[in-house]
């Protein structure tokens, strides 16, 4: 599979998850998880999204292992990161570390795309491919 490929199927899974969980904390009137709501759909739905449109202008990097790890590697970040959040802003101290561990991943993970991305625009030749 394309690395933007996968950019966009997990990107739309996220924004679903996050939208129904939007609609959840309006319908029940209890918003103290927004915090989680808001970090799943910025990473999940348009960062994410945002990768893939880089990924798709530039066909020398949708097979490489490198951009793939980077986007594996900030999936399990935002899941580790939304789920210590919610916990945190429900009043479990439990997700502290959840929360800590996924910022850490997906701050590792933005490295990377920015690694990636440097090593491109300054190739020389920033033409898509
Ligand atoms: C069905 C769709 C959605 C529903 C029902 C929904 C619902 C909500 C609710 C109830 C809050 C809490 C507001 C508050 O207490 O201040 C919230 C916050 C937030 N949502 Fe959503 N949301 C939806 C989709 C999205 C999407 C797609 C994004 C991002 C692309 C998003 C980003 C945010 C952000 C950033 C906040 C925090 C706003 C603040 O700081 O006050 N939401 N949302």
């Amino acid at each position: 599979m394309n690395v933007s490929s996968l950019c966009f199927r997990a990107s739309v899974l996220f924004v679903i998850v996050g939208m129904l969980w939007g609609l959840h904390m309006a319908i029940s009137e209890d918003h103290s998880a927004f915090p989680a709501h808001a970090h799943l759909n910025l990473l999940g739905w348009v960062s994410l999204f945002l990768f893939g449109v880089y990924y798709r202008f530039h066909p020398a990097l949708e097979r490489s292992r490198l951009a793939l790890a980077q986007v594996w590697i900030w999936i399990v970040g935002t899941i580790v990161m939304a789920i210590g959040v919610a916990l945190v802003h429900t009043g479990h101290d439990s997700g502290n570390p959840f929360a800590a561990g996924g910022s850490v991943i997906v701050l590792l993970a933005m490295l990377m795309f920015a690694w990636l991305v440097y090593r491109r625009e300054f190739s020389g030749n920033s033409q898509p491919g």
